[in-house]
């Protein structure tokens, strides 16, 4: 690694440890080599308010000029910076400078709605460029935006507008996803009947298909894109480093799902580096992260990432099956694609169709993978390094959060794999494992995955609830960021991430929490109570599976099953689907009336139900 042979270390595992003793000097160190600055930083990390973290505070930065601006003063500016692939086979390119006037017409354009610094943006999008053109383009004129991923449905869209009071959305008429179309327009429309807050909707034209367009709110954006007002030339705001970029929702142990707030300049910082030492992007590397925008994960890898390292990318509209399951070898084969960053559900859903899909493919461009979202069991890991990366290509095993902004625990192209561990933390990053006291952890003893110190990428708070991000991430082991899961290290300090300790369920690698999928089914006429529970499956990771007390003078039947798992996907968006509604007298509950979820798993797992003196009884 140059960096570590530049800076006279023996090897890079040196140079990592060194970053974490000295992570402060690192991480100046990262934002002043990979991005540019309007106004450099004079401190690098202000803890005076902790855990409201502050870096590079009285520098000024903005995350748009180091994704574009910067790039076409350079002969970057003719590099391809995005390749699209529809569902239906036909592409469309970007080059930097094409993608640079794309955004500074949109950012115009929002101008002229009378969006302003610190506004909030909701976009509802599908996998097209346009979501990355206008994520960019709120960001250069320092608006947060407030993605809401194109999978979830009406309640999750409803109330991230509400929470975000966003006075723009910006929708398309329709996606596509298996060579069906998923009404965005529709449920946009449903969505907003109970946000008198929105003023402005913005229709990007997808499918064609008729939708409703409501006179003197809905404008399709082709139309506002070719007035003069779209001018192709914009200034990108100077902002303070902590200024908000923006805000991503995400599900969490109680209630709502929260806003979690990331800033202009440690976000950056955070994405350069990862994306720069653990997945070694270099300037002729065809980068393919199969993620959707809509995630932290698209965020961060897709949308920002790549853009400031001057990559090109893949980006790749519709499902990995669509027309059969060799769409994604024929894109890595088609395009030359060298480094692939996926999820393991997306490789055991693949896996499950056997290597002569793959087979079929040449796929010797690869030359690294990369896994985020949840663990990856070893039988994938080992199927992924040897089916797709042809025993040639190391696996980047990534673990991080929505809450964390850029990769935590992952290793790099140097460190000696073991399928199924994350390795060791990354450079600049101080994770460890404790038990309850907060002491460290015994070799191979499950506890609590921690970081100790405060990182450039962290979230800055929850939108409007700043009591929640100190009680939800730094209360339950004082002075230390507490990640939610549990883990466990080996005896050569590997991590082994084990899962979520909270009620959370990561189905598919998305993150649901089990109160909103209660709440979906407690809207539903015939619902008195519901619980909901994850429980292993063998594609998805974990599964929805949920506990009904009908209302009297309902009758519990397959239908009402049926129609209950239609209704939590009608609310909250196809992923949120339960597998199965069993019907039940009553809950087990503790004397506080909370369900007691872990009894019903450790019920349906067959397992003994552990301590049950709080029970109800
Ligand atoms: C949770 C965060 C990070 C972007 C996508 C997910 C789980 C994530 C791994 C991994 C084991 C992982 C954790 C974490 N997770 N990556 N490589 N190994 N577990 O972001 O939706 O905020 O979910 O995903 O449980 O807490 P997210």
């Amino acid at each position: 690694m140059a960096y570590a042979r530049e800076k006279g270390f023996a090897d890079v595992e040196t140079m990592r440890q060194w970053s974490i003793e000295n992570y402060q000097e690192f991480w100046a160190d990262m934002a002043t080599r990979l991005v540019d600055w309007y106004v450099p930083f004079s401190k690098v990390l202000d803890d005076s308010k902790a855990p409201f973290y502050q870096w590079f505070n009285d520098g000024k930065i903005n995350i748009a000029h180091n994704a574009l601006d910067r790039h076409v003063k350079t002969w970057r500016k003719n590099k391809l910076a995005l390749i699209w692939e529809s569902e239906k086979g036909d592409n469309k390119t970007y080059s930097y400078w094409q993608l640079f006037k794309r955004v500074n017409k949109f950012a115009n354009v929002l101008k002229s709605m009378g969006v302003k610094k610190g506004d909030r943006v909701t976009i509802y999008l599908p996998r097209i460029p346009e979501i990355v053109i206008a994520m960019l383009a709120c960001a250069k004129i320092g608006a947060m935006h407030s993605v809401v991923y194109g999978g979830f449905s009406v309640e999750a869209l409803q109330t991230r507008i509400q929470d975000a009071q966003s006075r723009v959305v910006i929708t398309a008429d329709g996606g596509y996803m298996n060579g069906k179309v998923i009404e965005l327009k529709k449920i946009t429309d449903d969505a907003i009947k109970h946000s008198p807050v929105v003023e402005i909707v913005i229709v990007v034209k997808r499918t064609d298909h008729e939708v409703e367009m409501q006179q003197g709110r809905d404008l399709w954006y082709e139309e506002l894109m070719a007035l003069p007002i779209a001018s192709p030339k914009c200034e990108t705001e100077q902002l303070d480093a902590e200024h908000p970029l923006y805000m991503l929702y995400t599900s969490g142990t109680t209630g709502t799902p929260k806003g979690l707030v990331h800033s202009h300049g440690g976000y950056q910082v955070g994405v350069a580096t990862t994306l720069h030492f653990n997945l070694d992007i270099k300037e002729d590397d065809v980068y393919w992260c199969a993620a959707d925008p809509g995630w932290v994960t698209g965020h961060s890898y897709i949308v920002y990432g790549p853009l400031m390292l001057g990559a090109t990318q893949v980006m790749y509209e519709g499902a990995p099956t669509f027309p059969f399951p060799n769409r994604w070898w024929n894109i890595v084969e088609r395009y030359g694609v060298t480094v692939l960053y996926t999820a393991p559900t997306a490789i055991r859903g693949l896996m499950r169709f056997g290597e002569a899909w793959p087979n079929r493919h040449d796929l010797s461009s690869l030359r690294l993978l990369g896994s985020v979202g949840e663990p990856i069991n070893p039988e994938a890991w080992r199927w992924y390094h040897r089916v797709i990366g042809r025993n040639n290509c190391p696996i980047m095993d990534t673990w991080w959060q929505t809450e964390t902004g850029s990769m935590m625990i992952t290793p790099n192209p140097t460190t000696p794999l073991k399928p199924g561990s994350g390795t060791r933390s990354s450079f600049g990053i101080d994770a460890d494992v404790v038990n309850e006291q907060g002491e460290h952890a015994s070799d191979d003893e499950d506890g609590l995955l921690i970081i100790r110190n405060p990182w450039p990428s962290m979230l800055r708070t929850i939108y409007n609830n700043p009591d929640r991000y100190i009680e939800q991430y730094w209360s339950r082991i004082p002075g230390v960021y507490t990640a939610g899961d549990s883990a466990r290290k080996d005896e050569d300090g590997y991590f082994w991430v084990i899962g979520r300790i909270d009620d959370v369920i990561k189905v598919s690698g998305y993150r649901l929490g089990t109160a909103e999928v209660e709440s979906a089914l407690v809207s539903h006429p015939s619902v008195a109570e519901a619980a909901a529970i994850g429980l292993p499956h063998e594609v998805k990771g974990n599964a929805i599976h949920t506990y009904v007390i009908l209302k009297n003078g309902y009758e519990a039947n397959q239908d009402l099953e049926d129609t209950l798992i239609a209704h939590v996907g009608k609310m909250m968006g196809p992923i949120a689907r339960p597998e199965n509604v069993q019907f039940v007298a009553s809950l087990p509950k503790t004397r506080s009336g909370k369900i007691m979820r872990r009894v019903l798993k450790a019920r349906a797992l067959g397992l003994p139900e552990g301590d049950l003196s709080t029970l109800e009884q």
